[in-house]
């Protein structure tokens, strides 16, 4: 008999925490519309680094619906911090603020529209966490204002590192002296896909 548990995947889904509805219907969306959203786990595990880490100033690339940044916005509601979320799509953009509102998280949350890439070359920071979710090959060109705007010890999140497009961004990130850096490959239930990378990233 082996040591580890029979038919983990089967096992660790059961072990995801429940949501209220107002997730469950953007998580019904998002399958439905084939919206890449992060899924409960991941949004669980971005609650938790906001709390853990006490973060305050919290900047994510890559909104869509919202459903990560509800995850985000309600933990910065116990630390006392605030959400800038940036989204190119206006109709998601649209879509995420009626999201955060109907979730009460209108005053700590802010939705952007524009190209992350061109925002974040005009915002000054400095911020305590950093979470990137635009298309992977746009994570390498982020990497420099990520690393400008991010203080000593903040935590830069990376979802999608499983991704061909994100190799550049990932190899980066090993190779640089001014990031502490852990690539996870992972088994994530409900995340799109399943199977994919995180990268947990100490700016130095
Ligand atoms: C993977 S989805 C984000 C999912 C979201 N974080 C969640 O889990 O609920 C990526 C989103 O980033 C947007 N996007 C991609 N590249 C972008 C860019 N350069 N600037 C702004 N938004 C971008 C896409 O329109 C899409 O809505």
């Amino acid at each position: 008999m082996g040591k580890m548990i029979v038919d983990p995947e089967e096992y660790f889904r059961k072990l995801v925490r429940g949501r209220d509805e107002l997730l469950l219907t953007l998580e019904r969306e998002a399958a439905a519309e084939g919206i890449p959203i992060v899924g409960p786990l991941v949004g669980q595990l971005l609650g938790l680094l906001v709390r853990a880490a006490g973060a305050r100033q919290v900047l994510e690339l890559g909104t869509a619906g919202g459903y990560s940044a509800i995850f985000l916005a309600r933990a910065l509601r116990q630390t006392g911090g605030r959400l800038l979320t940036l989204e190119w799509n206006p109709g998601m953009a649209d879509r995420a603020r009626t999201n955060l509102e109907q979730a009460g998280l209108n005053e700590v949350s802010e939705v952007r529209i524009g190209d992350a890439l061109g925002i974040i070359k005009t915002l000054e920071g400095p911020y305590d966490l950093i979470f990137i979710d635009i298309d992977k090959e746009n994570y390498l060109p982020a990497l420099g204002d990520c690393a400008r705007l991010l203080r000593p010890g903040g935590l830069l999140v990376a979802d999608n590192i499983g991704f061909r497009g994100a190799d550049g961004f990932n190899r980066a990130l090993f190779l640089d002296q001014g990031w502490l850096s852990v690539s996870l490959w992972s088994f994530l239930p409900e995340h799109s896909p399943e199977h994919d990378g995180l990268l947990l990233a100490l700016r130095l």
